[in-house]
């Protein structure tokens, strides 16, 4: 039974019972009106049935939700990780474990381009800031700058390079093995590294979640970072990807235990897990510009398109899924 289904017998049942008490009146001559008392001594249980309704209400909301849009294939192997468009609502990147790159138009789901861009795994993707062109990575994780021609790779050290040169403008290594990743802050040029993914709260610069091998992601305040102000647990494997909502309220995440989670920023555990039969250990996840959608990719080479809330209704989501907003 499905939503539809399950609200129009709902409908009928009302209709239904309005008429048996139209009939009964009728046969009765007189009001039915019954008088009530409402003092709480005299019906114990009419808080736990109230309660148990709305719970009830609660979950068969959740049972008819379908968080799942949609699935892009293409790839002939693993997807390793993905890129937003700083000015398309409509198009991501996703570059996979043989090298190819392939960009989407999400409002057709289709595939407008494919790129080999190595041999080998790419690593790291990022546009740059004016959209007009994208960095990849072998071995390394890269990040573009906001608005100047910079952009920052990592790998045994963090190097800062300039779009024009063929060597790095700074270098800086903190005495570490090898670092995995790497962002800059929106506002001025931080990088950490570590763990596996980070990300940068977008509405409180200072604040950045950090994706953990340890099943665990920390949210920290970078003028304290000695603690974090928050851990966040849930998963049962190593922690991959982070991505922000616009809003930064939220965030999403990716694990080697093959679910994306959402989790509040302010609440150690998740909201909200997604997961389907097929979906393998999702590699890397993203939350769309316009606050409706997750995307992740995975080891099964399919690119997954989730709604970020899991009970609400989009309407007509086929084929005008995403619409192009283009920022001049
Ligand atoms: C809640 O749902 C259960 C079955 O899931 C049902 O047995 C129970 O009567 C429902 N309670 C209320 C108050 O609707
Ligand atoms: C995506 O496809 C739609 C429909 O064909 C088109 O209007 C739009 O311009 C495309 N977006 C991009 C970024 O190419
Ligand atoms: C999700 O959508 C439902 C239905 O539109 C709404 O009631 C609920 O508040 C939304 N939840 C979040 C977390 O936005």
């Amino acid at each position: 039974m499905d939503a539809t289904e399950y609200n129009g017998l709902v409908l009928f049942l009302d209709i239904w019972f309005l008429i048996m008490n139209i009939f009964f009146q009728l046969e009765n001559g007189k009001d039915l009106e019954v008088p009530r008392n409402y003092d709480p001594s005299l019906h114990p249980f009419e808080m736990p049935r109230e309660y148990t309704r709305a719970l009830n209400a609660t979950k068969l909301e959740r049972v008819f939700a379908k968080p799942f849009v949609a699935a892009l294939e293409g790839h002939r192997d693993g997807i390793n990780c993905m890129a937003k468009h700083p000015k398309s609502l409509s198009t991501v990147l996703s570059g996979a474990c043989d090298g190819e790159v392939k960009i989407w138009n999400l409002t057709t789901r289709k595939c407008t381009r494919t790129v080999q861009a190595h041999e080998g795994f790419v690593r790291g993707m990022c546009v740059r800031h004016c959209g007009t062109s994208f960095f990849t990575t072998v071995y390394t994780g890269v990040d573009h700058h906001w608005t100047d021609a910079i952009f920052a790779t990592c790998g045994q050290q963090v190097d800062i390079w300039d779009e024009q040169r063929t060597s790095p403008m700074q270098s800086y290594t903190w005495g570490v093995d090898s670092i995995s990743t790497v962002k800059f802050n929106p506002v001025e040029l931080i990088l950490e590294m570590r763990t596996n993914a980070l990300c940068w709260n977008p509405m409180e610069a200072f604040i950045f979640t950090a994706a953990n091998e340890n099943y665990k992601l920390y949210t920290y305040d970078m003028r304290r970072m000695e603690v974090p102000i928050r851990m966040h647990t849930d998963h049962v494997s190593a922690v991959l990807d982070v991505d922000y909502s616009p809003t930064g309220k939220e965030f999403v995440t990716a694990s080697f235990d093959k679910s994306i989670r959402i989790f509040p920023v302010t609440s150690g555990s998740s909201r909200e897990v997604y997961h389907t039969q097929r979906m393998q250990h999702v590699t890397c996840v993203r939350w769309s510009s316009d606050n409706k959608y997750i995307l992740c990719g995975s080891d099964e080479m399919n690119i997954r398109i989730w709604k970020a809330n899991a009970s609400e209704k989009l309407g007509l989501v086929s084929p005008l899924l995403l619409s192009q907003n283009t920022i001049h």
